[in-house]
């Protein structure tokens, strides 16, 4: 289910955790030292409540410092780490981590970032549950993960992760892959919605004329038109708030099946 508004920070999915993980946030790979401070914490400041990070990117440190200098009450804002597959021997210990880094007490979101060893390991869930159990992060999931690796954690513990972050842009449209996650209650949250596309892409140009927004904003409103969360990364002011500038134009059905056809 999600909740619709026409601002920031707009619409949001609910996880079975309780938690209410809007649709739109902030990405920080690649975001380094004080850039990463300085784009959260603009983020945060033009109204976004959901910044993505991870463990391997080095920089929960600097998500912590701006998420601390915001002001904004813990309760208001989504924060989702992951797990280094290869740390997946010790991932309460590094979750622990992440949460001092991070200055909080429990994480929003916490994925295994991808498939341990390239499979689905089981044995890593059940560490995530636990960390969930213990209030540690308040709901679960993964990243990277298909359909099958998401079954098998099902088959073995009984439990679905409330989240699979994957690669997602117009050109990898999957419908299929969609209706499989709906299926078994999995929240899909798209990773690279910009290095994935070609923004020069004569439907996005359209698109965007059409609206008199840039085919960047199109990507982005593409996604919530389809229920995907999508956390585009900047560390430019500008480019921080036109990614949130993407409640004020809805696409028409036609405009999303037009969109969905730039899949190969
Ligand atoms: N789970 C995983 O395995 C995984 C993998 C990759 C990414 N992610 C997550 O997903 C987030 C987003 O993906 P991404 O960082 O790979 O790529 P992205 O968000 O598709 O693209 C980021 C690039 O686009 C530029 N950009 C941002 N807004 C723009 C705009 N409005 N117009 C033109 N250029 C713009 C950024 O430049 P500036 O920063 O210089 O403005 C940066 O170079 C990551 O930051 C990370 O949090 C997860």
């Amino acid at each position: 289910m999600t909740t619709a508004t026409t601002s920031l920070p707009g619409p949001a999915a609910s996880l079975p955790g309780g938690g209410s993980m809007p649709l739109l946030g902030l990405g920080t790979w690649q975001s380094e030292g004080d850039d990463a401070y300085r784009s959260v914490l603009h983020a945060l400041e033009v109204g976004y409540r959901h910044v993505d990070t991870a463990t391997g990117y080095g920089n929960e440190d600097q998500v912590g410092r701006a998420l601390a200098e915001s002001g904004v009450p813990r309760e208001e804002v989504f924060v989702t780490t992951k797990l280094p597959p290869d740390d997946a021997g010790r991932a309460r210990e590094v979750l622990s981590r992440s949460l001092d880094l991070l200055g909080l007490d429990f994480v929003d979101l916490w994925l295994v970032h991808w498939p341990p060893s390239g499979g689905a390991s089981p044995q890593t869930w059940e560490q995530l549950l636990a960390a969930r159990a213990d209030g540690q992060a308040r709901d679960v999931g993964v990243s990277n993960y298909s359909t099958a690796q998401v079954d098998e954690l099902v088959a073995a513990t009984g439990e679905a992760p409330a989240v699979d972050q994957v690669p997602w842009a117009p050109a990898l449209h999957d419908q299929q892959f969609l209706d499989a996650c709906a299926e078994r209650g999995v929240v899909v949250e798209g990773y690279s919605p910009f290095k994935k596309t070609d923004m020069d892409d004569p439907v996005l140009a359209e698109v965007a004329r059409a609206h008199g927004v840039t085919p960047q904003q199109v990507v982005l409103r593409w996604h919530l038109e389809h229920g995907v969360v999508v956390i585009p990364k900047s560390v430019t002011p500008e480019r921080i708030e036109a990614n949130a500038d993407v409640f004020g134009f809805t696409l028409s059905a036609d405009e999303v099946r037009r969109v969905d056809g730039l899949a190969g």
